[in-house]
């Protein structure tokens, strides 16, 4: 393990910045926390400090950018509803590009080189083909995929001009929970597939909605790469100990590799749970390709990552344990 090192997570108190902080604790780091609370919660912090503050706020940066030696910053921070984002583009543009302009220029100013920012699929939009490595087209078909991308094009714009170092990570489809049950997911409103369905089990909400079974699939529902938050936050670190190394600003695409189906996840939940799912068929939603699958070598090849829980059955079997001990 390298030397304990300092980092700020912006958003640690979300779904994937908690699982994040706790990767770092448990690998010895320090870690300080950036979080507004419109989205996360105190209690997901298994450890670190936290500090309430807005990531766009210049002045908060510059104090703590100012009091703290941080060696790297991990950026997790931002609006993630896709539908939204096509009705409320100005609020997306403003928080997941405005204010992460802000925040990376105070870490140019300060010095600070080590940048992880969580990208996603969506920067691709609709597949021109499969597996999606890390040089497929981006052609974002929302204002959400849209402001994924324009961040990574200013990082490479900030590392040719200023020599900033950063490392963008495109994630598939997050899932599971701490395998402990200590954090896992919650978003309000909910919209994903596996919480959604494992609440509808529990009969917490109604019927799942199946969206669109006339998909030109196997059995005509949508594909989807879902990759363990835990092994997510293992790549992150990884990533870091790369630019820690001296490695390039790039991007990698995160994911398992294997799609599954909503019916296939639909059937895993029914085995793991031993509960039926109330699902009813229900219109294709917007914006929704029919097959996303991670071509991950490369994260596999130059971070050396080995994703832990690779199979969809641990993923629910994670986020079940969870959805019972949140009650
Ligand atoms: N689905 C349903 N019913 C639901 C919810 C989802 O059928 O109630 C389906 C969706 O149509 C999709 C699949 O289940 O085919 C997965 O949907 P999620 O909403 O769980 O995940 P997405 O693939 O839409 O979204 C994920 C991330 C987003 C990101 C997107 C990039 O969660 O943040 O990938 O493509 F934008």
């Amino acid at each position: 393990m390298s030397k304990s090192k300092k980092l700020l997570v912006i958003g640690g108190c979300g779904y994937i910045g908690s699982h994040m902080v706790k990767c770092l604790l448990n690998a010895g780091h320090d870690v300080v926390v950036l979080d507004d609370l419109s989205a996360g919660y105190k209690e997901n912090m298994l450890g670190g400090e936290l500090v309430v503050g807005d990531c766009g706020d210049r002045v908060l940066l510059d104090r703590l950018f100012s009091g703290h030696h941080f060696d790297g910053v991990l950026h997790f921070a931002s609006l993630i509803q896709v539908g939204e984002s096509v009705v409320n583009p100005a609020k997306y543009y403003q928080c997941n590009v405005a204010k992460t302009l802000t925040m990376i220029e105070a870490m140019k100013d300060h010095g600070i080189g080590a940048l992880i920012f969580s990208s996603t699929a969506a920067v691709f939009g609709e597949p021109v083909y499969t597996p999606i490595n890390e040089a497929h087209p981006r052609q974002p078909i929302n204002p959400y995929g849209m402001s994924k991308h324009m961040v990574e094009t200013i990082l490479r714009d900030f590392d040719r001009a200023y020599g900033f170092r950063s490392v963008a990570l495109r994630y598939f489809n997050a899932a599971g929970a701490d395998p402990e049950a200590r954090i896992g997911e919650g978003h309000e409103p909910e919209t994903h597939l596996i919480p959604l369905a494992l609440q509808a089990a529990l009969g917490k909400r109604p019927a799942l909605k199946v969206f669109g079974r006339d998909y030109d699939t196997p059995d005509g529902t949508c594909i989807r790469d879902y990759i363990h938050v835990d092994d997510l936050a293992d790549a992150h670190l990884l990533a870091l100990e790369y630019l820690w190394n001296g490695g390039a600003s790039t991007v990698f695409n995160l994911g398992n590799g294997e799609g599954f189906s909503v019916q296939e996840v639909l059937n895993t939940i029914e085995r793991v749970t031993g509960k039926p799912v109330p699902a009813e068929d229900a219109p294709r939603r917007e914006g929704d390709p029919a097959r996303l699958v991670a071509d991950a070598s490369t994260a596999k090849l130059t971070l050396g990552w080995k994703p832990q829980y690779a199979d969809l059955e641990t993923i629910v079997q994670h986020a079940w344990q969870w959805e019972l001990k949140r009650g």
